[in-house]
C-alpha cells in the first residue's frame, strides 16, 4: 500500500523556462510537493527529438535544475533529476512501445503538428509520448500536472498502462493529467491565439524566466491586444486581454472577476502596467535565488539523491514489467 499518493512532472530542455512552463507546471508542482511525493525532472532525452546542440543543452539541463529550485521546489520535499541519468526509462519506453499501436502514436495533436511540415522527422518524434508514459508510469504516479497541451499525452499514458494492466495483470498505476482552472495555457504575447513556446520564433512574445526587468516589462507593455479597451476575460474575442488575465491571476492573489472589477473603468496602459509589474517583480525575486543557486555544489548532491530514488523504482518497475512479459530466466 502506497502512504501517499505521488504527483510527477517533467520540462524538456529545449530553450529556456518560459514563464509558460512555470505557470503550467512548475508552480502547481510548488503546492503540490507539500501533500503529495513528488517527482520532478528535466526531460533532456526529450529534447532529442528535435536537433540540439550538445553544449548549450548540458548548460541548459543545469540551468533547468537550479531554476527549478529557485521557482520553490524544495529538495527535501521533491525528488528532482536529469531523465537520461535513469537508464531504465528507455528500457521501460521500448516495452511500452510493444503495447501501443501506431494508430494511437499517430493521433496525437503535437505529433501531427511538428511533423506536418517536416519531412525529415525523427522516429523519436513518434514514440515521444511512449517515453512520457514510460517517464510517469515507472513509479506509479497518481497526478502529472502539466498545461493543457500535454494533457493528451498523460491521457495516452494512462490507456497504455489499462492496456498493460488488462493483458498482463496489474502492473501501473492510472495516472491522471492535472491542469489548472487558470492559465491552463499561456499564450504569446505578440499572438495570443498561438501558445506562448519555448521556441525561439517570437522573441517578443515569450517571457523567459531569464529575461531581465526591463524586458518583461517591455513585451507586457507591447503585448497584442483588442481596441475596445474593456478589461473582460473572453478568449474568443478578447485573447490577448484575457491572456493578461491568465497571467495577473496566476502570479497575483486576485481572481479575475476581482481583476475585471479593479481595472473596471481602466484602460490597457494602465492595465498592462500592473501586469508587467506584477510578472517582472515576480521573475526577478526568482533570479535572485537562482543566482545563488547555479553555481553551487549543492545541485550535484541533489541530483545524485534524486537519481538513486528514481533509478531504483524505475528498476523494479522495469523487473516487474520483464517478468510479466516473460523476459525472465526462472
Ligand atoms: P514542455 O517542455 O513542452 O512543457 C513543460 C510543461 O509546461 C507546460 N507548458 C505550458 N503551460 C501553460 N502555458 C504554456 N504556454 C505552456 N507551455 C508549456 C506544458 O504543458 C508542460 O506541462 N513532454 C513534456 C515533458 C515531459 C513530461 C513528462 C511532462 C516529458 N515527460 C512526464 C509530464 C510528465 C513537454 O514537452 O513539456
Amino acid at each position: 500500500m502506497k502512504e501517499k499518493k505521488k504527483v510527477l512532472t517533467g520540462i524538456k530542455p529545449t530553450g529556456e523556462v518560459t514563464l509558460g512552463n512555470y505557470i503550467g507546471a512548475i508552480k502547481q508542482m510548488v503546492k503540490l510537493q507539500n501533500e503529495y511525493e513528488s517527482y520532478i525532472f528535466v526531460a533532456d532525452l526529450h529534447a532529442l527529438t528535435i536537433p540540439q546542440n550538445p553544449k548549450e543543452l548540458k548548460e541548459r539541463i543545469k540551468k533547468f535544475i537550479a531554476m527549478y529550485i529557485a521557482c520553490g521546489i524544495d529538495p527535501d520535499k521533491s525528488t528532482i533529476y536529469i531523465q537520461s541519468e535513469n537508464e531504465y526509462i528507455p528500457a521501460i519506453s521500448y516495452l511500452l512501445e510493444c503495447s501501443t499501436t501506431y494508430g494511437e502514436a499517430s493521433r496525437m495533436i503535437q505529433f501531427k503538428e511538428k511533423s506536418k511540415n517536416n519531412a525529415n522527422f525523427s522516429v523519436g518524434l513518434l514514440t515521444y509520448p511512449i517515453l512520457m508514459a514510460a517517464d510517469i508510469l515507472y513509479c506509479d504516479t497518481d497526478l502529472v500536472p502539466v498545461g493543457i497541451d500535454q494533457k493528451q499525452h498523460v491521457e495516452l499514458a494512462r490507456n497504455i498502462a489499462d492496456r498493460f494492466n488488462k493483458k498482463y495483470g496489474e502492473t501501473f498505476i492510472l495516472p491522471q493529467p492535472l491542469t489548472t482552472t487558470e492559465g491552463v495555457k499561456i499564450k504569446d504575447l505578440k499572438d495570443p491565439l498561438k501558445k506562448m513556446s519555448k521556441s525561439e520564433e517570437s522573441p517578443t512574445g515569450v517571457i523567459s524566466m531569464f529575461d531581465t526587468k526591463e524586458d518583461i516589462i517591455k513585451k507586457i507593455m507591447k503585448a497584442t491586444t483588442d481596441s475596445d479597451n474593456i478589461i473582460k476575460y473572453d478568449m474568443e474575442n478578447k485573447p490577448g486581454i484575457s491572456n493578461l488575465l491568465n497571467i495577473a491571476t496566476s502570479l497575483g492573489n486576485l481572481s479575475i472577476p476581482e481583476l475585471e472589477k479593479k481595472f473596471e473603468n481602466c484602460g490597457y496602459g494602465e492595465f498592462k502596467k500592473y501586469v508587467a509589474e506584477l510578472t517582472s517583480s515576480h521573475i526577478e525575486n526568482i533570479q535572485k535565488k537562482y543566482n545563488k543557486l547555479i553555481n553551487s555544489d549543492e545541485l550535484d548532491n541533489i541530483l545524485n539523491k534524486g537519481i538513486k530514488k528514481s533509478t531504483k523504482l524505475a528498476k523494479e518497475k522495469y523487473e516487474l514489467m520483464k517478468k510479466k512479459l516473460g523476459l525472465c530466466r526462472n
